[in-house]
């Protein structure tokens, strides 16, 4: 099946070669083409230019897109879509003056979900976790991770992750899976930490690996969760099962963790609210991707990551949701990229860059998605007609999307 887009008002991130992520000034550059075309071919993007070259063979299937623009869909590389239940007790608990962190001191918070995802079967918890997957497609995003670390027991973590795979084996949209058990200390294991430790590393990873469940594995090291140590720890572990790390770090305090993620090779470090100099200046020349997560700063109130100070020093930047329902209940990567705007000072062209090429390579899905690029997977976002692309930062709350696109198919 090929389809023909003619007319574009403006074809939005334009790679004509492959490239990896931007980072530093060239994130300030995106690249388009005003009044283009756009060939599809079995799913993958097979041609685009001027309209002046349009190719003048027949097509089964031409779109006019007179008015509007096409921008490759939103690569989301950090969320927990799966999970049980809501948190919204909690959140009225932080409106009338509870932290966050008082919360899960009380037995609330992950180790909330966490028995709420014990307690329901995996049939239940597919149903509700596709829903949000769904939903999120609506929302322009076109590729994916999806983390475990709301089952803190073998059962349960393995529960989560086959639930990632059978979503994986539903849907049209790319999905990655991560293995997050090392996100809180359950109850039982509150003065024997060592002892959860032992259990991810000797019984759950081994189960993982066997039924082929993940290709990331994801630590909160942060205080009062997991230190740099047992991040290491875990790290170490995961590697021998050739688990790449993405972890959490420097969520509430900079302990280190953006450090040992560089040491060992990380992906992605993500969160990034508290940044010290040094945080800075080791991701400097690395291939680790600094993730932020601005849904994340908004819905607790948090600081922001100081995007500037890092893209001004030269360093790369995603954006992602954390669609979680603890700390951000939303899998919106258009407010995403509105708040990186508004917030954190990222202009239009940094934030969509770092919410597609570079949410990409996050995910180690900058080869398939994240830009128009022949070859690449034609997941895409057909907005409604709009003056400019920067409509979209602008207009926030809403979304300037009339149909997404993934494998060519209209999703509907
Ligand atoms: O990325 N910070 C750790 N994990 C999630 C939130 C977990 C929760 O509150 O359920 C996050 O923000
Ligand atoms: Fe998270």
């Amino acid at each position: 099946m090929t389809t023909l887009f003619k007319n574009i008002k403006e074809l939005i991130q334009v790679r004509t070669e492959p490239i990896p992520f931007v980072s530093g000034k060239k994130m300030r550059e995106l690249p388009t083409i005003k009044n283009a075309f756009l060939v599809i071919d079995n799913g993958l993007i097979s041609d685009f230019g001027s309209m002046e070259d349009c190719p003048k063979t027949v097509f089964p299937e031409i779109i006019d897109a007179t008015g509007k623009m096409i921008l490759p869909s939103w690569c989301d590389s950090h969320t927990h879509i799966v999970y049980a239940g809501n948190r919204e007790g909690e959140f009225v608990d932080r409106i009338k003056g509870l932290s966050y962190e008082a919360i899960a001191a009380n037995g609330g918070g992950i180790l909330n979900s966490a028995k709420k995802l014990q307690e329901t079967s995996e049939e239940a918890l597919y149903q509700q976790s596709k829903v949000r997957l769904d939903e999120v497609i609506q929302l322009g995003t076109g590729a994916i991770e999806i983390k475990s670390g709301y089952g803190l027991t073998l059962e349960s973590e393995l529960k989560m992750l086959r639930v990632i795979k059978r979503l994986k084996e539903n849907s049209p949209i790319a999905i990655k899976a991560t293995f997050l058990g090392a996100h809180a200390v359950p109850l039982e294991y509150k003065k024997n930490k060592d002892a959860y430790l032992k259990l991810l590393i000797d019984e759950v990873l081994p189960k993982i690996a066997e039924e082929n469940l993940a290709e990331y594995i994801d630590v909160f090291c942060e205080t009062g969760y997991f230190s740099v140590a047992d991040t290491a720890l875990i790290l170490e572990a995961g590697k021998k099962y050739g688990l790449i790390p993405k972890i959490h770090v420097n969520q509430f305090t900079a302990i280190g963790g953006v450090q040992v993620g560089v040491k060992y090779h990380a992906l992605s470090v993500d969160h990034l609210e508290e940044m010290r100099d040094e945080d800075i200046e080791i991701l400097k020349n690395t291939n680790t991707m600094p993730v932020s997560l601005p849904s994340c700063s908004y819905f607790l109130s948090i600081p922001y990551t100081p995007a500037r100070k890092m893209i001004d020093s030269g360093l790369p930047l995603a954006l992602a949701t954390d669609y979680n329902p603890g700390s951000t209940p939303s899998g919106n990567m258009n407010f995403v990229v509105s708040t990186a705007c508004i917030k954190m000072k990222m202009t239009p062209e940094e934030a969509i860059n770092a919410a597609t090429i570079n949410g990409a390579y996050a995910m180690g899905l900058n080869a398939k998605v994240g830009s128009i690029t022949k070859g690449k997977l034609a997941n895409l976002i057909l907005t409604k007609p709009i003056n400019s692309y920067g409509f979209i930062p602008y207009a926030f709350g809403t979304n300037q999307i009339e149909k997404v696109y993934l494998k060519g198919q209209e999703v509907s």
